[in-house]
């Protein structure tokens, strides 16, 4: 199986959606490493319960591309061939970013190219958009500006708030992250 390392920031849903899939027999990889930038991430004690190896370093005080370098370091003591980031909410250095190019995937909350960046559910409403979703795409060194691997799309409703959308964006997100993370290891 494919040796995946899962970076997170936070509450780790999609860490755990990627997690749960891949406890199929038929599953193409495996979560080798669930490795954070907040070592109090909610997500790292959930990966821990689920029995995953788990690492993490405080970002503060580091220069980025030190605190990437000590990442890069862990993935690889961990064995990864592969990097999915999962609310890694962390800009990432030129070097990191070329040793991982066509290994490392981000989930993103929308139709990618449309609304790279922050605070997506937000502008997507303020834009009045009847459509919404989620996208799968490589990393590389422009943010959210990789190739685009596949998307899900969600109906914007009248009384939609942020956190409306961001919660169907989020079903979406857990059946498209590990459908196309098993295609990506498989090819
Ligand atoms: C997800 O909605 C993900 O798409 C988004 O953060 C959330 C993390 O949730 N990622 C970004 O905004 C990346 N810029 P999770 O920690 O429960 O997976």
């Amino acid at each position: 199986k494919a040796k995946v390392a899962v970076l997170i920031s936070g509450r780790g849903s999609n860490m755990v959606a990627l997690a749960d899939a891949a406890k199929a027999p038929d599953c193409p990889y495996e979560i080798v490493l669930v490795g954070s930038n907040d070592p109090a991430a909610p997500g790292l004690a959930a990966a821990a319960r689920r029995g995953i190896p788990t690492w993490s370093l405080s970002h503060k005080g580091l220069k980025r591309a030190e605190f990437d370098m000590a990442v890069d370091a862990a993935l690889r003591a961990a064995g990864a061939q592969w990097v999915a980031l999962a609310g890694y909410m962390r800009l990432l250095s030129p070097d990191f970013v070329a040793r991982w190019e066509g290994r490392m995937l981000n989930i993103h909350p929308s139709l990618l190219p449309r609304y790279k960046g922050l605070d997506t559910h937000a502008r997507v409403l303020a834009a009045g958009d009847p459509v919404h979703g989620v996208s799968v795409h490589l990393v590389t060194a422009e943010l959210d500006g990789g190739p685009v691997l596949a998307r899900r799309e969600i109906q914007v409703l009248p009384g939609d708030t942020p956190e409306t959308l961001a919660s169907r964006a989020l079903v979406e997100e857990h059946i498209l992250y590990p459908q196309v993370l098993a295609e990506m290891v498989r090819r």
